[in-house]
Formats: C-alpha cells, sequence, structure tokens
C-alpha cells in the first residue's frame, strides 16, 4: 500500500514509536467478582473502582490517601486505593464499601451499627470508615477508644464521637437493637 500523504507530501512513520506489546491482563477479584484488566497497569485502584467499575463508594482521599476516604481491603488489610497502581493487584483479592453487605442485602453489622448511632453526616468519610472499622474489629474484637482514635481516618462533618459509638456499638454485637 503507498503511504498516505499529507499535502502531497509522504507521511513516514516515527520510527523511534515502539509499538506496545500486547499486555496480559491483570486478574483481581473485586467484591467477589472476578475482573481482567487489560489497560494501564498504573492506573490507581481507585480510578478502576470508581471510573471504570462505577463502584463509587470509596471516595478520593488525597494524593497518598492521607484522610481514609479511599479505604479498601486487599487480601484482607486496609490500603488506600490511590496508592495502588493496578499491576500490583494480579491475583489479589479486594473488598470494597459495597461489598460489605451480605448477599441478600443484610447490611454488616458496623454498617448497622453507624445508621444507629447516626454516625454519617455527608457520608464522604463513611465509607474509609466502615472499611478502617470492620479491619480493626477483626484485629481488636473489644477496641478502646484510642484504638478508634489511631484510624488513619478523619471526618469533616465532626462525626468522629459518633463513629467511636457505632464502634463499639458493632463490638457489642447490639447493631440493629434499640
Ligand atoms: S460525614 Fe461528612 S466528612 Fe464525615
Amino acid at each position: 500500500m503507498a503511504p498516505a500523504q499529507a499535502h502531497g507530501v509522504p507521511v513516514v512513520p516515527d520510527s523511534s514509536i515502539v509499538p506496545e506489546a500486547v499486555r496480559n491482563g491483570i486478574d483481581v477479584e473485586i467484591n467477589g467478582e472476578h475482573f481482567v484488566h487489560t489497560g494501564d497497569p498504573q492506573m490507581p485502584l481507585l480510578w478502576y473502582l470508581r471510573d471504570l467499575l462505577q463502584l463509587t463508594g470509596t471516595k478520593y482521599g488525597g494524593a497518598r490517601g492521607e484522610n481514609g476516604a479511599d479505604l479498601v481491603l486487599v487480601d484482607g488489610k486496609p490500603v488506600p486505593a490511590i496508592t495502588l497502581p493496578m499491576a500490583k493487584l494480579d491475583g489479589k483479592t479486594v473488598t470494597t464499601v459495597e461489598g460489605l453487605a451480605a448477599h441478600d442485602g443484610t447490611l454488616h453489622p458496623l454498617q448497622q451499627a453507624f445508621i444507629d448511632e447516626d454516625a454519617i453526616g455527608c457520608g464522604y468519610c463513611t465509607p474509609g470508615w466502615l472499611i478502617a472499622g470492620v479491619d480493626l474489629l477483626k484485629r481488636k474484637p473489644q477496641p478502646s477508644d484510642a484504638d478508634i482514635d489511631q484510624l488513619p481516618n478523619t471526618c469533616r462533618c465532626g462525626c468522629q464521637t459518633r463513629v467511636r459509638a457505632a464502634i463499639k456499638r458493632a463490638a457489642a454485637g447490639k447493631a440493629g437493637q434499640a
């Protein structure tokens, strides 16, 4: 085939451009579903969740995830989703806030406790608190105030006191009770 022409001048392909090798997919399980990511391996998990999967519960928590709003569980450990490129997730299991409730829609006890204690203001920080709280309750089934205060999460609506109460309610097995 003759080379393409622009205004009568043949267009010569730039020989410095090396075609990218076909990428192998990155296999990742998210909330119990298997996904294969074949796009940019450096894409942060946060954008994959929010922009590609439309799982928008996980929020932007700062460039290094410093306010905790983008926490997700990776192989059971809380990690800021903005800090994780997809390349590091091959073979991993991710749980987001959308994956905390049971398949029949029954809320996780900590989710229910947040409702019971009215621990939600605007809600921006809530998914991160829930992920951090689920991990805390797994590590320390009866956490102290100090344990809760050490979580990396912040709340601009001033819900920290009610968040504490919610985590303690869940720890006491009283979620959903009067
Ligand atoms: S509820 Fe609004 S930032 Fe926490």
